[in-house]
């Protein structure tokens, strides 16, 4: 049999997905599972835009133009002006997804052997996407204890080599929650300037910002604008991740160009999809920002069932819809299967996402793991509680100290 190529054993499988079978084997048993291992949101797409798919006047489903329908783009640039970004419809690509437009936006800035900073814990797929665009994700490490801020320049340019080509920055983040400081987006900016990067911001989680915390794009950088390409994406801001419409956006005209050269090969994004999301799109600030509130609530349930858990000291998100913490129970990924295994309570247990496979240092994140916050307040409180437990009877904790004591 000849052999798979080298770059096949550089795609990771998906942490995320990777205790699928342990949780439908828990649910064959009859015992009900809590899934906050993965960002798919548990509300309802919005009817408008079920609505306006029904409404389609199509009566054939041609190739759409490669770079994606001009009302598409038109609403897209709507939709920026409505967060005060300016992105003219000509400097809009829409893309399959946010995926898509991060795969894309690696292969263009840095493809073919740069490298790219990225913070750590990172969404996991961003390794596969530097991996299929032939990119070297450089991390820069944050820390649980650090709220997972990095501060200022100094650790930023630590990792930067001749060979770095852009930073590519989550913000608001998955998978830490993290709403990075404007001090930070300035540290970012001057390095970028100063070491003639690009910047590829995703900003998926955009108005995902809790508290009354300021929504800060990183086009606030109008000086940058040549160096910055934004990505973004319906999916997770109107509960439609299945539609699978994002873009890419920038003001860079040599960017934009290589650019629609990848959707030209991939000929075109689903015509239906890109016009069905047209009018969210145009009128859907209202939608996202009651999302946000929800969120909050969800993030507060979460945090202070967390502050809970005896040796647990959690950080606090401050947006998106996750938040990673370290438990004192030595390997997350063997903690994870055996909820799934071996335990219980009250006949429900909990799918988490095991930290390693956010990080791209082999070796980190063995005692994180990610929740999301995708169940109403309520299933997430319960949720914390059958973590409290599942942690106290856990036969790898490593803490053993006076938790009921702590409590009373
Ligand atoms: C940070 C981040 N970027 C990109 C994506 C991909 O989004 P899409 O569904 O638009 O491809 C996700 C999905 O979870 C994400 O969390």
């Amino acid at each position: 049999m000849p052999s798979l190529s080298p770059k096949s054993a550089t795609l990771q499988q998906s942490p995320i997905r990777k205790l699928a079978p342990l949780a439908r084997a828990a649910e064959s048993r009859g015992v009900e599972v809590v899934y906050l291992n993965i960002g798919q949101p548990d509300m309802p797409t919005p009817p408008e835009m079920i609505a306006e798919l029904h409404g389609l006047p199509l009566n054939r489903l041609a190739y759409a133009p490669s770079e994606g329908i001009l009302e598409a783009r038109e609403a897209w640039s709507a939709f920026f002006a409505s967060w005060g970004i300016a992105f003219g419809p000509d400097e809009i690509l829409v893309t399959a997804g946010a995926s898509e437009a991060v795969t894309f936006a690696l292969s263009v800035v840095a493809g073919g052997g740069g490298e790219v900073l990225v913070f750590e814990p990172c969404y996991t797929n961003y390794r596969s996407f530097a991996a299929q665009a032939d990119v070297s994700l450089v991390p820069v490490t944050l820390r649980v204890e650090d709220g997972y801020h990095f501060g200022g320049v100094r650790r930023l340019e630590a990792a930067i080599t001749p060979r770095t080509r852009a930073i590519l920055l989550c913000n608001p983040s998955n998978p830490t929650g993290t709403v990075y400081s404007e001090t930070e987006l300035d540290a970012v900016a001057r390095v970028a300037v100063e070491h003639d990067l690009f910047v590829i911001c995703d900003e998926v989680y955009r108005e995902f910002v809790f508290d009354g915390g300021p929504i800060r794009s990183f086009t606030r950088y109008s000086d940058l604008a040549q160096r910055i390409v934004v990505v973004d994406s319906v999916s997770k801001r109107f509960n439609a991740c299945g539609v699978r419409i994002g873009c890419m956006a920038s003001k860079n005209r040599e960017v934009l160009d290589v650019a629609l050269r990848f959707c030209q090969a991939r000929l075109s994004v689903a015509t239906a999809e890109q016009l069905m999301v047209v009018p969210m799109l145009v009128n859907g600030r209202p939608y996202s920002q009651g999302l946000c509130a929800e969120y909050q609530r969800r993030r507060d349930a979460v945090y202070n069932g967390l502050r809970l858990i005896d040796g647990v000291s959690p950080h606090r998100s401050e947006g998106s819809f996750y938040t990673m913490t370290r438990l004192p129970i030595g390997s997350c990924e063997d903690f994870a299967a055996w909820l799934l295994r071996d335990f219980s309570l009250d006949g429900e247990t909990i799918c988490l996402a095991p930290g390693e496979g956010f990080y791209v240092t082999p070796g980190l994140g063995v005692d994180e793991l990610r929740i999301a916050f995708m169940y109403d307040a309520e299933t997430l409180r319960r949720s914390m509680r059958i973590l409290d437990a599942a942690v106290m009877a856990y036969p790898g904790r490593l803490v053993e100290c006076g938790c009921q004591e702590k409590r009373s």
